[in-house]
Parts: structure tokens; sequence; C-alpha cells
């Protein structure tokens, strides 16, 4: 069946579900106040790099199921069925979630809706949002109680969106107890051919459905922060955490995934989305619970001060030094650089007296503008002319194929340390460089 749909936030998020969802054969409006980002989109571009993205969404511009506006009151007056995928940022200062863009949907929303309408929120929130959301909507909305929010968390990983919004792992959907209304039988339609996949889809309360997706992010960088204090006693020790992670892998209760050590996690949500979840527990009451996750905090920020250390050690002192950095992105596949340990470290090498050069597949672009005084080089072997120590502090495969032969010609010094553990060790030493891993003798 198809279905007319608003998404709001042309973001990350927003961008992927409003173009996945034309996809899907419906028809979707997607909502911004920001007037450049939806000319790029109207026009069939996506505003950051995404693999895949871009096909989706000019395919469906074209068939005539995907448009873009910044007028609420078209889509209120276009759609009864709303998606809320704008961003929830870590407040300036402190732990807990900036509410201020979701807040601003609904009550910019909410008094244009005449009709019966679900709102389903997608964005990471704190725990009891969804509540007071509907609360706030059914106040201020003509159609007053014929207004439902209910809640359905996004999963998905940047360069894999596409296929995460398509085929996910599983769909999540909280609806109102206390009020039984449209919701879940809305999303069986909307969602009907991933269900027809035999896709999980979890119904339950608002409350669980936001934990879920707080607690599904807190697993993940506990997962990496586990992994990468064990990383730090293998140092101490003389041991491998590669060959470690591997061997703890093959049991199925552990999971080889997500079990790579090197300079820690980044990006605009596991950083963020932890601190918030402890900021909630605190007012809850339960902040004991979560003061772990301070310490996965600590010991990931702590692989980013080691990672400058290592870098310190090789150049002896990093005053007058020359140090090449390759990779800038969060992770790989992206050209995202929000709290990125790649380009964090950069930036403290560099403020520690070294010249650095960073080179970057995609993300030059983003660096320059968070840190427009490194030294940007139009390749990995420009990054490296008179490189002291080669830094690789994302794992693009560009860099991963690198071989010592490519570089030799051009650093000062032949040593490289791998922020990844992406490199293969003995190739660099046999080849007479020396190669540091991190938890790697
Ligand atoms: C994450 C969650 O995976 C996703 O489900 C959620 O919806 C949003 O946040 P994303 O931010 O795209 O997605 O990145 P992810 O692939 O999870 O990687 C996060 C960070 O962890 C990256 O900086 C990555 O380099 C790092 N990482 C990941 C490790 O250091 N080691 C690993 O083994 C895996």
């Amino acid at each position: 069946m198809t279905s007319r749909i608003a998404v709001f936030g042309t973001g990350y998020l927003g961008a992927t579900h409003a173009a996945c969802m034309a996809e899907l054969g419906h028809e979707v409006l997607g909502v911004d106040v920001d007037p450049n980002k939806l000319a790029m989109l109207e026009a069939g571009e996506v505003p950051f790099y995404e693999p895949g993205l871009e096909e989706v969404l000019r395919r469906n511009i074209a068939a005539g199921r995907l448009r873009f506006t910044a007028s609420y009151e078209e889509a209120a007056e276009f759609a009864d069925i709303h998606f809320l995928g704008v961003g929830t940022p870590q407040k300036k200062g402190e732990f807990a979630a900036d509410m201020r863009f979701v807040d601003s949907v609904i009550e910019t929303l909410a008094p244009l809706l005449t009709r019966p309408t679900v709102i389903f929120g997608k964005s990471t929130v704190p725990v009891g949002t969804a509540e007071r959301l509907g609360a706030r909507a059914r106040e201020l909305a003509p159609a007053g109680q014929d207004v439902e929010v209910a809640w359905n968390p996004e999963f998905l990983r940047e360069g894999y969106a596409v296929k995460d919004t398509l085929h996910p792992d599983r769909l999540v959907l909280g609806v109102d107890r206390h009020r039984p209304g449209r919701a879940e039988s809305v999303a069986r339609e909307v969602y009907e051919q991933l269900l027809n996949e035999g896709i999980p889809f979890v119904v339950t309360d608002l409350a669980t459905s936001e934990l879920v997706k707080a607690s599904a992010n807190a697993f993940l960088a506990t997962k990496i922060s586990f992994i990468n204090a064990i990383s730090e006693v293998c140092e101490a020790s003389g041991a491998d955490v590669t060959v470690l992670a591997d061997a703890i892998g093959h049991d199925a209760r552990i999971g080889r995934r997500f079990l790579n050590a090197g300079i820690g996690f980044g990006g605009g949500c596991l950083p963020k989305d932890i601190r918030a979840f402890m900021a909630r527990a605190g007012e809850l009451g339960a902040d004991q619970a979560l003061t772990f996750l301070r310490e996965v905090d600590n010991i990931n920020m702590r692989r980013r001060t080691r990672m400058v250390e290592l870098a310190r050690e090789a150049c002896g002192s990093l005053l007058g030094a020359n140090v090449a950095v390759l990779g800038a992105a969060f992770k790989p596949d992206s050209d995202d650089v929000r709290d990125s340990p790649a380009l964090n470290v950069a930036g403290q090498i560099q403020l520690q007296g070294a010249a650095v050069n960073v080179y970057d597949p995609k993300a030059m672009g983003n660096s320059k503008a968070l840190f427009p005084t490194l030294t940007y080089t139009s390749s990995a072997l420009d990054a490296c002319a008179g490189a002291d120590v080669v830094l690789v502090l994302t794992e693009w495969t560009e860099f991963r194929k690198l071989l010592p032969s490519d570089l030799e010609a051009v650093v000062r010094k032949k040593v490289i340390i791998d922020g990844r553990n992406c490199l293969e060790p003995t190739t660099w030493r046999d080849a007479g460089w020396t190669y540091r891993g991190l938890g790697r003798p």
C-alpha cells in the first residue's frame, strides 16, 4: 500500500529515511529549515558522502515520489504520517542531549494538524521524550486527541545507511500503551515490504523503545572500550590484542565484530549518546547504574592521548617534527569528522609543535572547515613527503593497500604507526620499517 509521508530533518538520518521510504513506493516529502540542504537534495545531490544514497535519491525524484520543502504547512496538508529525524546533539558544556530541534518540529507542526495523524520519532532521545512530545502535540493540535506520537528508533550506520534502512536487523516500535491507537497498524503498512521479508518487528511501549536505542549504542561503545582496555594490558605485557580479539571472538557469545582495538570510537552518535544516556539516568535517580559508561568514555579518550604519545616517541620530540596523518573521517567510507579520533589526534599533535599533513579520501572539505590550521594534501603520498612518522588513523581500503615501497621514496624516516591495526606488521618490518600498532608487540 502506498502512503503519503513527511520526513522532518534531512540530515543523515532524515535524508536517508525519506529517500528509502520513496524507494519502498511511498509518496514522500522531505522537510528542512536549511535552504541549502533542500536545494542540493532537490537537485539530486546528497550533502554528505554516503555510498548508494545518491542513486536512490535521484531515482525517486525522477519517479515523482520524492520532493523537498521548507514549508510545514505543505507537509501538514500533504501527509498524515510524519517521521521526525532531526538531530539531538550534545549540549555545550554538559552531557545531556540538546532537544531544541526535536521540540521545535513539534511546536511548529502540531498547530497545523487538523486530521488524525501519527508522528513517528526516529531521533535518539532521552527516555520519556516520546510521552512528553505526545502530550504537547495533542495540546497544540486542532485535531487534539487524534494525534499520536510513537517511537521508531533508527539504527543505521554511516556508510551502510541505505542497506540498514531497507534491510535492517530489526524494526522497533514504541507505542503509547495508555492510549491505544493506529500507530502499529500504520507502521505495518509503511514497512510492509520489510515485514514480508521476515525482518523482526519488536512492538513495545514508548520508554522501552527509547531505551533500546540508547542501550544498543551504549553496548557497542562498551564493546569497543573493552577491547581497547585489554589492548592497554596487551601493550604492558607484550601480548597481541588482534590475535586475542580473534580468539575470544570465536565464542559466539562474544562475537568478533566491534572488537577492533585502535584509537577508539567517534562520530556523531556513540560519544554523545552514551553521555546523554548517563545524564538521563542521573535525572531519573539511576545514575549509579551507568557510571561504568564514564569509564567507557575515559578509556576511549585515552586512546587518542596514547596515539599522540606514540607519535612523540617515534619523533623524539614533536617540536619541529613532520607528521603524516592518513585518515581524518571518524571511520572509513564516510566524510563525517564529528568527534573524529583521527582529526582530534592530528589537531593535538599540531598543537604540540609538529607540522601535520593530512590526507583523507572523502573528508577533506569537512576537515578543513573544522580544523583549518592543519595542512591538507591531495594524496596519501603527498601527506607522507618528508615525514618523520606516518600515522594511519582511519582504515580506508586505500591505506590498507599501501605498500612500504609506495612510501619509501618520499618519507624522511621509515616509521609507521597503525592507529587502527589495519596493516600487516610483517610486510612493513620485512621492508625495514619500524611498525607500531596499538596493543601489539
Ligand atoms: C553507530 C551505530 O553503529 C548505529 O547503530 C547507530 O545508529 C549510530 O551510531 P556510526 O556512528 O555510523 O553508527 O558508526 P559505527 O560504525 O558504529 O562506528 C563508530 C565508531 O567506532 C567509529 O569511530 C569506528 O571507527 C569505531 N569502531 C568501530 C572501533 O573503534 N572499533 C570497532 O571494532 C568498531
